[in-house]
């Protein structure tokens, strides 16, 4: 099975991610690390404990950064995920568990000493805990089996601007970091992921195949918030949302559902472009000249996407015997 630490800012789809990935018999989640984005990093890491202990998982969870690398810090837009980052839950039960003492960039670096060549990261918030990770240990891609990010779009629109995707928007420069490490790197963006549509009545429908576990209530609760998002920003979708973060982990289990390219991913750091990540599929003979260096590592990037296919496999993966 795949050993992963999840890298995340819980956060709706993130939620139903990690829920795919606690469901998933190939799939191990050794860690959580936490990072500012939907909600705040204490929001984060609150949602992150919560969310695993009430489906009878006690999995470290370990706080990470609080804001982007150099960009400016924002406030988190509450009116997408909730001020929660759960659709604003009306109560909570009582959970134990606390953060680790290392923060993400420690406990990833450690992971990684500890198991070379196994961990595999699957980061779907902003890529502050990647880029703080790699300032720790420069050798971090050597010791990493392989890292999915749900980041950035080729040639779908943006989800903060025309060219931007959130994670990616939200701390450029970590982004770009991460995207030229040199690790066993895959993309999973917009391309795939506004493919991928998921109907609110599936999250309702799996509370009662549950018996109304409070995990499956919950995420409930939080899925109809973030689908009246969608409902306002795209209404030809119906009370739905886009798969986003659960695509990364699709990716893990089912990676031949994606049709990929791979090419070089920078992203632009300044200006109204900022935050788009700009692929080089052909290497042309000026590219060198305006920066696009001959050595830089490649990123899979996912274009397409056998939807009907994803999502039969998140429908047999959360429904299945998983909860505790
Ligand atoms: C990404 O941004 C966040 O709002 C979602 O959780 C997802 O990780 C989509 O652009
Ligand atoms: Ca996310």
């Amino acid at each position: 099975s795949h050993k992963v630490i999840f890298d995340t800012d819980p956060g709706v789809d993130d939620a139903m991610a990690l829920y795919f990935a606690l469901a998933h018999p190939e799939i191990d989640v050794v860690g959580i690390t936490t990072t500012f984005g939907n909600v705040t990093v204490q929001q984060a890491t609150t949602n992150a404990i919560y969310l695993s202990r009430i489906t009878g998982r006690e999995i470290p969870v370990a706080g990470g950064g609080a804001m982007p690398l150099m960009k400016a810090a924002g406030t988190p837009p509450g009116f997408i995920h909730g001020d929660d980052g759960l659709g604003n839950l009306p109560q909570r039960v009582n959970v134990a568990g606390t953060a680790e003492a290392l923060s993400a960039a420690e406990y990833i670096v450690d992971m990684a000493r500890k198991h070379p060549g196994e961990i595999t990261i699957v980061a779907v918030g902003p890529f502050v805990n990647l880029g703080l990770a790699l300032k720790l240990e420069p050798e971090l891609p050597k010791l990493i089996k392989q890292v999915i990010l749900m980041a950035g779009t080729v040639n779908e629109p943006g989800n903060v601007s025309p060219v931007a995707e959130a994670n990616v928007w939200n701390d450029p420069h970590a982004a770009d970091l991460v995207f030229t490490a040199g690790w066993n790197l895959v993309m999973v963006g917009l391309d795939v992921t506004h493919r991928v549509v998921m109907p609110f009545t599936y999250f309702a429908q799996l509370a009662e195949q549950h018996q109304q576990h409070l995990a499956m209530t919950t995420l409930r609760h939080a899925a109809n918030f973030y689908c009246d998002f969608y409902l306002r920003e795209r209404p030809d979708l119906g009370h739905a949302c886009f798969g986003h973060d659960i695509l990364a982990f699709v990716y893990l289990v089912a990676p031949e559902l994606f049709a990929t390219q791979d090419g070089r991913i920078r992203v632009q750091l300044e200006g109204m472009g900022n935050g788009q990540t700009m692929m080089d599929k052909h290497g042309g003979l000026h590219y060198a000249q305006a920066g696009w260096e001959k050595h830089r590592p490649e990123t899979r990037v996912c274009l397409q996407v056998d939807a009907d296919k994803c999502l039969s496999l998140i429908k047999q993966t959360l429904e299945s015997d998983w909860l505790r």
